[in-house]
């Protein structure tokens, strides 16, 4: 019967895409609830490497994905990424995408408002220019419009589907788009995006009762990273280390964005930030991402109580770790400081960009 549910804790760009890949594996559907072609999640398997902007990671696993009524749609970036799928071996009926009859379409207008806005605006957020605010203005202020007629074979009434899903015993694994930090409510507004992208999002962007809800796992990336405008008080201006945490775009997991391929902005972990995450999402438990990236620094900084607190780094390469006790002294005592400060357990820590490359025995 179980709802689980993963959400970005910092400013999106966290590696939501693989720990859903990865979770996925013992889920029946996966789901999204808000959001559109704004998120970026990349999923790598077997040497391959899949990008996606609106259909949840599910689909690499071949699970049942749903798009929630709380989504924003462009149709014909939809297309675009089914074709794309399906050109690449995965397959992609009415039978494993399901639409929301109420999710709302993105017109070429929105996309066109949102850039002008940029242009022409004293604020400049720096965002995706995906039409993604002006869409939702369009749906909060009643003038929006629900994807249609040309989409009827994939519609649905997801509501029904994930609640009767989820009474039969079904697992409904969902997928969060952006992070705590861009949610419209509890973000740095206005440097956010236009929706509720933190737990009470799931609610209403998929009609699910809340009596479901089983893990809420908040994904942390050993650092941090924004990528638009906005706040960011850990960032780090020295050259050497923004390389060493961005690379030069031509690894997998360069920090460079999947949608807008912009430059993301760097930062040491933010732990006052990522408590925050905490308390508004209730995280039962932490996946750790990109640990790996730690690897060859001197020292590690993190921030707590608006403070830096500094670590010895290390120089071993941990990407072929598989259990805790693999790990460094230096790079354990990193990740115990965090489960100290957060008081929620880290249950899986990432060590590489591939499926594989993933410590799910963080008590071993
Ligand atoms: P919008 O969602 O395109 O309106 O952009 C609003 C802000 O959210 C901008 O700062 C974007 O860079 C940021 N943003 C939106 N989606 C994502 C995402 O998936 N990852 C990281 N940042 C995002
Ligand atoms: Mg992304």
């Amino acid at each position: 019967m179980p709802l689980d549910v993963v959400l970005g804790a910092q400013w999106g760009d966290e590696g939501k895409g693989r720990i859903v890949d990865y979770l996925a594996k013992d889920a029946d559907i996966v789901a999204r609830f808000a959001g559109g072609d704004n998120a970026g999640h990349t999923v790598a398997v077997d040497g391959k490497v899949f990008k996606l902007h609106i259909i949840p990671s599910g689909i690499v696993r071949g699970k049942i994905c749903v798009l929630g009524n709380g989504m924003v749609i462009n149709t014909e970036k939809l297309s675009e990424e089914i074709m794309n799928l399906r050109s690449r071996g995965i397959s992609i009926e009415n039978t494993n995408l399901i639409i929301s009859d109420r999710a709302h379409v993105i017109r070429p207008y929105h996309i066109e408002i949102d850039k002008e806005e940029e242009r022409e605006s004293d604020l400049t957020l720096g965002t995706t220019q995906r039409g993604i605010g002006p869409a939702y203005t369009d749906k909060i202020s009643r003038g929006g419009e629900f994807i249609g007629k040309l989409w009827e074979n994939y519609l649905f009434d997801t509501s029904d589907y994930l609640n009767a899903s989820l009474n039969t015993g079904k697992t409904v694994l969902v997928e969060g788009a952006q992070g705590t930090m861009l949610d419209i409510d509890h973000g740095d507004y206005p440097y956010v995006t236009s929706s509720n992208c933190t737990i009470g999002g799931v609610f209403t962007g998929l009609g699910v009762s809340p009596k479901y809800l089983n893990r809420t796992i908040g994904v942390v990336k050993a650092f941090s990273t924004r990528i638009g405008a906005g706040p960011f008080d850990t960032e780090i201006f020295d050259e050497d280390l923004i390389n060493h945490f961005r690379g030069d775009g031509s690894k997998l997991g360069d920090e460079f964005g999947t949608t807008t391929g912009r430059p993301r902005r760097i930062g040491w972990l933010d732990l006052d930030q990522v408590k925050y995450a905490c308390r508004i999402n209730g995280f039962t438990e932490i996946a750790l991402t990109k640990l790996d990236i730690m690897s060859g620094l001197s020292h590690i900084k993190v921030y707590y109580k608006g403070a830096p607190v500094s670590f010895p780094g290390w120089m071993t390469d941990i990407t072929d770790a598989k259990y805790f006790h693999h790990l460094p002294e230096a790079a354990k005592e990193y990740v115990n400081f965090i489960v100290g400060v957060l008081k929620t357990p880290i249950t899986l820590i990432s060590v590489g960009p591939y499926r594989e490359q993933i410590i799910d025995h963080c008590n071993e």
